[in-house]
């Protein structure tokens, strides 16, 4: 699929398997949640420019490189969105953050927004958008296009796990926006779910039902 990147690297895969697994607790999930975000950012932010910059070492003064232009975004779709910021933001501590207040109605699977914060400017910087499941894509693209709405014209989506269904929808509704995942699994069923999937999200990281 054209603008779809599927990281498929082992550690990657390893530790999504740990995650699918039902009988792996909160705390498991949620560490490896993050240790994920790590990996995944690594590839999100593989073909960022460079500018050389001129620093000195204790040895000697040299033109270095460091990532040119103004901060990144980094925005969270809420509630399981800040799972994979809190990985993001270890790898890029610099980074603006915006929340995206937005659960989906379990009978409509409709999204429903309840808060939006997110920093000035977003026309001149990379956001990337980060939610571990892309399901409908409902959720997925309401926010983008709020964030479009505000400005932003350079989006990035990353998520854990995406469903055919949700990719095609997505990549309809945003074909500008690359999609990263580590997983596009094979299907949805009647209510929503992504299968086999790893249930609720949310849910599995927070301990809620
Ligand atoms: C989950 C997930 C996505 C959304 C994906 O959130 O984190 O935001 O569902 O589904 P979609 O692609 O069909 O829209 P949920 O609505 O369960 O809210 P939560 O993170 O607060 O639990
Ligand atoms: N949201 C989740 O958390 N899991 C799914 O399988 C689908 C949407």
């Amino acid at each position: 699929m054209n603008n779809v990147t599927v990281v498929d690297h082992p550690l990657i895969q390893h530790k999504l398997t740990i995650m699918r697994n039902k009988e792996t607790s909160i705390a498991g999930f949620r560490r490896l949640l993050r240790e994920i975000a790590h990996l995944l950012c690594y590839e999100v932010t593989r073909d960022l420019e460079l500018e050389l910059i001129p620093i000195e070492t204790p040895m000697a003064e040299m033109m270095a490189p460091a990532i040119k232009g103004k901060k990144l975004v980094f925005a969270s779709i809420l509630r399981a969105g800040n799972g994979l910021l809190e990985g993001m933001l270890d790898l890029v501590p610099a980074a603006r953050v915006a929340h995206i207040g937005m659960y989906r109605d379990h009978e409509t699977l409709e999204p429903v927004e309840y808060y939006f914060k997110a920093p000035s400017n977003l026309q001149d910087r990379l956001i990337i958008v980060v939610d571990p499941m892309l399901a409908t894509a409902n959720s997925a693209t309401a926010a983008i296009d709020k964030l479009k709405e505000r400005g932003a014209n350079n989006i990035r989506f990353l998520c854990l796990l995406a469903a055919p269904e949700g990719v095609a929808r997505f990549t309809e509704a945003h074909p500008d926006v690359p999609v990263f995942t580590a997983s596009i699994d094979s299907h949805l069923n009647e209510l929503g779910y992504i299968m086999p999937g790893l249930g609720d999200a949310g849910d599995r990281m927070y301990g809620t039902k």
